[in-house]
């Protein structure tokens, strides 16, 4: 999920709780007026705020990942050179949250290379741009960091690189762009995904991008929802490119699986940007060893809010139109016939958006868990309207937990947040997600707040999908699975008792 900061969030966490631990003066009220960006550093004053001391080792782990030659971010951070000339920009965005892109209530949950800034953090470069941004000690800096970990496998070296046959051209100026094209990748065993990447080479003109693998249709339609990522019944979800997003790695033991004779199908979303230009993707994945097969196999669901698309609220509508197109549907069925089927064909008709002119709308959608599963992440997915998105766990006794909730969503970053803790949940869990469009003209983004938005493809429409990977549990395994945990608990509680 995330970006390429994940290598250097692991190298240089520990760089930076030792060099902040260091430069932290002690609680002084002088101290405490700097930390909120109050009082100006005085001259001479040795706890200044230095670039070298406090500020790089913060921009080490929180910005370089992106901020670094050849990305697609506008410029470089890793030196005091490049970073003087952008100091105004810099406290702006970091103090309103722009940067680094981390849309989320950061009081809820905790995500695995969460490179937001801490409200010290913000303070500390707060206070540096105040003082005129000074270079300091060059003895204080961290280390430089190793570009080769900022390379463009963000886990190491794929075993298989998948790319596009020609690619595609795309006019500085147009429509949006959806095309798709099939490649074979030569997969002759099924084979799982540990970890997979996309890298496109348009940077500026990929709004998303998505690699589906088809199921050939000897192979088992394993998992359940298993055609929900995709438009297609035998398709699943590999990957999505999106700035801020191109790369998923999963737990041990969790995989995605790719059925042998499996296709890939490239279907990206280009919107022309002022540039003539070529974009080629490439798709990296490693496996696990063959032979290995990890127990859990992951699937992308994707959850469309809209309205009237609830299952328990439509059931016969819904049901009427699955009967209509042929599936043989048990009428007496207590739960979910067939999630699947229901989700991404028939069941579309009744996924609707609809966003009156001068409207914040909320759409909503329940997902009632049909076997025990975990909940691995979340990625909103709007276009310009979209202004928050949440998902909660609706438990079985009534109780409701909100997973995550995204206030700040910007249409231009679509980031997976990918739970440290996989959430674990009984069949039977509502999966609630929540989506609010902001068709007023309190949006900056919003091309006309005079227009009756719906669903569609265009950046122009408005989607409403929370993308949730989820691995989906026997009964057994999900017994095991708590039994696990509830162990593991214990020991962290014992061992902390000691200390
Ligand atoms: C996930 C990638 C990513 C991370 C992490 C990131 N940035 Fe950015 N940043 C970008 C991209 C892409 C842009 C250009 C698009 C935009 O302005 O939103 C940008 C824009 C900016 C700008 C505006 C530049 C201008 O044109 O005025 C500033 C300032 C900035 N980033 C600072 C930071 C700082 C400081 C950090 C770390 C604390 C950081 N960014 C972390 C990708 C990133």
């Amino acid at each position: 999920m995330t970006g390429p900061w994940k290598l250097v969030g692991v190298l240089m966490l520990a760089l930076v709780s030792v060099s902040i631990m260091s430069a932290a003066p002690a609680a002084t009220p002088q101290s405490q007026a700097n930390a909120l960006g109050a009082a100006a550093t005085a001259p001479g004053d040795l706890k200044a705020v230095t670039f070298t001391k406090d500020v790089q080792p913060i921009f080490q782990r929180a910005c370089v990942q992106c901020h670094r030659p050849g990305s697609a971010a506008p410029m470089p951070l890793l030196t005091y050179e490049e970073a003087r000339p952008w100091a105004r920009s810099i406290k702006d965005r970091i103090v309103k949250r722009q940067m680094p892109p981390w849309h989320l209530d950061r009081s809820i949950g905790e995500y695995l290379d969460d490179p937001s800034l801490s409200d010290d953090e913000i303070a500390t470069i707060a206070r540096w741009v105040d003082a005129g941004s000074p270079r300091g000690n060059p003895a204080d800096a961290p280390p430089p960091v190793n570009l080769a970990t900022l390379g463009e496998w963000v886990y190491g070296e794929p075993d298989l690189i998948v790319e596009m046959k020609k690619g595609f051209q795309l006019p500085a100026e147009g429509p949006d762009m959806y095309p798709s094209e099939l490649v074979d990748p030569g997969i002759t065993e099924d084979r799982y995904v540990k970890w997979v990447q996309i890298i496109p080479t348009a940077y500026c003109c990929v709004h998303h991008s998505h690699v589906y693998v088809t199921i050939p249709d000897d192979a088992e339609r394993e998992g359940l929802g298993l055609s929900m990522g995709s438009n297609l019944e035998r398709e699943v979800d590999l990957i999505e490119y999106a700035m801020g997003n191109d790369a998923d790695i999963y737990p041990d033991g969790v995989a995605k699986k790719i059925p042998k004779g499996a296709l890939f199908r490239f279907a990206p979303h280009y919107h022309p940007w002022g540039k003539d230009i070529h974009d080629r993707e490439r798709v990296g994945i490693k496996f696990y060893p063959k032979g290995v097969v990890p127990k859990l196999v992951v699937t992308s669901h994707r959850l469309r809010t809209g309205v009237g698309n609830d299952w328990v609220l439509n059931r016969t509508r819904v049901e009427d139109l699955l009967l209509r197109k042929g599936y043989p549907l048990d009428l007496d069925e207590p739960r979910l016939p067939v999630g699947n089927l229901l989700d991404e064909n028939t069941g579309n008709n009744a996924a609707l958006l609809s966003i009156p002119p001068n409207t914040v709308a909320r759409h909503e959608r329940f997902y009632p868990m049909p076997q025990p599963g975990m909940i691995i992440s979340f990625q909103p997915h709007m276009h310009f309207r979209g202004k928050r998105m949440l998902l909660e766990a609706i438990h079985r006794d009534g109780r409701r937990e909100v997973l995550t909730d995204v206030p700040n969503y910007e249409q231009s970053w679509q980031i997976t947040y990918t739970y440290k803790e996989p959430h674990l949940f009984p069949a039977g869990t509502i999966l609630h997600v929540v989506s609010w469009h902001d068709n007023t003209a309190n949006n900056p983004h919003n091309p006309d707040p005079s227009a009756w938005v719906g669903y569609g493809p265009r950046t122009m429409d408005e989607m409403g999908h929370g993308w949730t990977d989820i691995a989906w549990l026997t009964e057994e395994q999900y017994q095991q699975a708590l039994a696990q945990r509830a162990k593991k608990r214990l020991t962290t509680t014992t061992s902390s008792g000691q200390r």
